[in-house]
């Protein structure tokens, strides 16, 4: 069973030959990125990273887990931001408990740090540590990002007055590149264990990576059901495979078209607020692919029907520059019937005996009617289940359209020089070392 894909609701607003007539276009920038040959060519090992992915590194994640799980850690925390972050999360969130970090249980909850320089953030973070077991992730691609590196230098001093030196460095797993940046240094110099984030990996393209695997393991789920699923997407989306058949290709080519007639924003909708993150994780992989050079769909995300209270009007009657990208999960994995209430007070005895998700699904396909009718063009990506599979297809699926969508953009969605500005101007104001002449120039401005 695999992921599906339809889009015979866009067909009002761009023609099904327009779609079809990408084919050719398809494959040409599917073959680029397999064969190495387009933009940003240096960052294309997440193309056949699921296949390449060895029982070895399995195994390895896995005792890592393991050994760390042993230790009876309560908290798990996850030291990064961006593309080190948002992957783990996503998945982590899609399938855990909705109540886990109340309810706890038997495996550790994964909390995050460095993703935000909030203050109260991480006093809050530390409060909570004391009175906890924990061990530690500290991933930065770089090695050198300021959010994570702050974190970290907190958090190292709080985990080895706790455990004392010898035992945090048991308790601490670094993630990095495997001879450049500070975090590297640090790691080599303290003994860590650690992992190399390979140099032709992204950020927004790692979770299939330890930066993503690793959590995912720690917090007790089956990272080799995920991966098969890209493995077995990685094949479904290959350069032979045509397109009336190939998911990524079709949904580059149908946003690509939205895009050209107008349809400047995505917003990828969910029916299950388990998916929020994966939303943001999506989010940051097409904003960052995409947008650059004055061009990119702007991806904006809504948690339905929630939303659908707050951000509905505008969807409905707002300007009509949007298209909507459905997540929607065929079965849920508990069941909740409605009662029958014999007096009936609240109206809702049509409702009895009903499954609580066949209600979600009509509200699912009346708004999809509902946002059609308003100009707004629809896409659904239907996953039989929530699983670590199902997410693991629905990854690979989203980088490799996102690879071709900015492909057919004309831009390079393998780097994202635009995120140096406000850095560079947080280091002047801040007046780091080297940066005195931005310093001057920034001071002379506010
Ligand atoms: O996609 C990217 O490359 C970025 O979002 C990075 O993941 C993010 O900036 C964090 O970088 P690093 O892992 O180097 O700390």
């Amino acid at each position: 069973k695999s992921i599906a894909l339809k889009f015979d609701k866009t067909f009002d607003f761009v023609s099904k030959d327009a779609v079809y007539g990408y084919a050719e276009t398809m494959k040409k920038h599917n073959e680029a990125l397999h064969n190495k040959t387009g933009k940003g060519n240096d960052f294309l090992g997440w193309v056949n990273l699921p296949s390449s992915i060895s029982e070895t590194e399995l195994a390895d994640y896995e005792a890592t887990a393991k050994a760390l799980q042993a230790k009876k850690i309560e908290l798990f925390v996850v030291v990064g931001i961006g593309g080190s972050y948002l992957g783990a999360k996503a998945v982590v969130d899609a399938l855990s408990d909705s109540f886990a970090q109340l309810k706890g249980g038997d495996k550790p909850l994964i909390v995050f740090a460095g993703q935000n320089i909030s203050e109260d953030y991480l006093y809050e973070l530390r409060e909570l540590l004391k009175n906890k077991e924990y061990a530690m992730a500290v991933i930065s691609k770089s090695g050198t990002t300021t959010e994570p590196a702050l974190a970290f230098r907190l958090l190292k001093q709080d985990i080895e007055d706790k455990y004392g030196k010898e035992e945090a460095k048991s308790r601490i797993v670094a993630v990095t590149d495997a001879s450049r940046g500070a975090l590297r240094k640090l790691a080599d110099t303290e003994g860590y264990k650690s992992y190399v984030i390979s140099d032709d990996i992204g950020g927004r393209y790692s979770v299939l990576t330890p930066v993503g695997l690793l959590a995912i393991a720690v917090a007790g789920f089956n990272i080799r059901a995920l991966v098969q699923g890209a493995v077995d997407m990685e094949k479904a989306t290959g350069v032979d495979v045509p397109f009336e058949e190939n998911l990524a290709a079709q949904y580059a080519a149908v946003r690509n078209e939205l895009y050209k007639n107008g349809k400047l924003v995505e917003i990828l909708v969910n029916y299950n607020p388990k998916l929020h993150f994966v939303a943001e994780w999506w989010k940051q992989l097409y904003g960052e692919s995409e947008g650059k050079e004055g061009k990119g769909i702007f991806p904006a995300s809504v948690d339905f029907t929630s939303d659908l209270h707050s951000m509905g009007q505008y969807i409905q009657e707002g300007e009509r520059k949007l298209f909507e990208t459905v997540i929607s999960v065929a079965s849920p994995d508990r069941e909740v019937r409605i009662p029958t209430d014999p007096e009936n007070l609240d109206g809702l005895n049509f409702l009895a005996n009903k499954r609580v998700d066949e209600v979600n699904k009509m509200a699912e396909l009346g708004t999809m009617i509902a946002h059609v009718d308003g100009g707004v063009p629809n896409m659904l990506i239907e996953l039989p289940k929530l699983n670590e599979y199902y997410l693991g297809q629905m990854i690979y699926f989203f980088e490799k359209a996102c690879g071709l969508s900015g492909y057919t953009l004309g831009v390079n969605p393998f780097d994202q020089p635009g995120v140096e500005a406000y850095k560079k101007n947080m280091f002047a104001l801040l007046e780091k070392p080297g940066f005195e002449e931005e310093t001057k120039a920034i001071k002379a401005r506010l």
